[in-house]
């Protein structure tokens, strides 16, 4: 099993660390096999299974019924949920409930929070203080990514890398395990990695990190349109799915669907008693 520590001696021993996300049975099952590091339930499943526009929109409900449904799937790597938007930013206290919930509810490993600014690192140590492992994210963090001037790279700027600096530093102060840095220029992670102990994955930033993430229904295509710069797409299922259920579609109304294999026998013994039931028998006599 994936341990915290663990995460630690592979960046200690330079072993790159695997991170995908995962919303479902099946997605935590292919996580599983493949034998990755750590899957994440991101609040990115707001817009990959939910349909929500954004990430904003997710509820902790939701997400607990994403999470419970890729646990029971995912044995071996480190299990990290999202904290979504809303459930950790009023209060340290409401921040520690709602950790509780998906290390309680969901069996959750970890949660893990956005922003290296004031309220999050302030979340952040509550959450440690209380016994509950957080991951950090910084760089593009998609909840406040209307402040930001929407789904852009973050650091691109002296003062915006200064921030990413900070939050990254921070929220090591503040205990978190690991740290998430999404969609933020290679030169400024190589010059952050250098300060920080605790592992690093990154998402559109670079080599220097010690793993990558990859969003799961990004990596496989199922997905209408491209998506971002830092996607490698390594199969494309929504096209695949597509044509599955067209094909489908096409075989039920032309009738090649379903065809006698897919169909139930009678023992012809049964069958003729059947008949006999209804009155049809070969006799044509009622049964008695
Ligand atoms: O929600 C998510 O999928 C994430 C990853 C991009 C790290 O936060």
């Amino acid at each position: 099993m994936v341990t915290i520590p663990l995460l630690a001696d592979l960046k200690r021993q330079r072993r790159p660390i695997v991170m995908v996300t995962a919303y479902d049975h099946p997605s935590g099952s292919a996580a599983e096999a493949a034998g990755v590091d750590v899957v994440l339930v991101g609040d990115s499943g707001a817009m990959t299974v939910l349909g929500h526009p954004d990430t904003v929109s997710v509820t902790v409900e939701e997400m607990l019924v994403l999470a419970r449904a890729a646990r029971r799937a995912v044995r071996t790597p480190l299990f990290v949920v999202d904290l979504p938007f809303g459930s950790y930013e009023i209060s340290d206290e409401q921040a520690v409930a709602t950790g509780v919930r998906f290390l309680k509810e969901a069996g959750a490993d970890a949660v893990k929070l956005e922003g290296g600014g004031r309220v999050p690192v302030s979340r952040a140590r509550a959450l440690v203080d209380a016994g509950v492992p957080v991951m950090g994210h910084v760089g593009l963090t998609p909840q406040t990514a209307t402040a930001l001037g929407g789904y852009r790279a973050q650091g691109r700027t002296a003062a915006s890398a200064c921030r990413v600096l900070d939050g990254a530093l921070a929220l090591q102060d503040a205990g978190c395990f690991a740290l998430v840095f999404e969609a933020i220029p290679r030169q400024l992670t190589g010059a952050v990695m250098p300060r920080l102990a605790v592992p690093v994955i990154g998402i559109g930033a670079g080599t220097a990190t010690d793993g990558q993430v990859l969003v799961f229904h990004d990596l496989l295509g199922i997905r209408a349109g491209g998506g971002p710069r830092f996607v490698r797409r390594y199969a494309d299922l929504q096209q695949a799915m597509d044509a599955g259920v067209r094909r489908y579609a096409e075989d039920v109304r032309s009738g090649a669907f379903p065809a006698v294999e897919h169909t139930y026998d009678m023992p012809p013994d049964e069958w003729a008693g059947f008949l006999a039931a209804l009155g049809e028998g070969p006799a044509g006599g009622a049964a008695s």
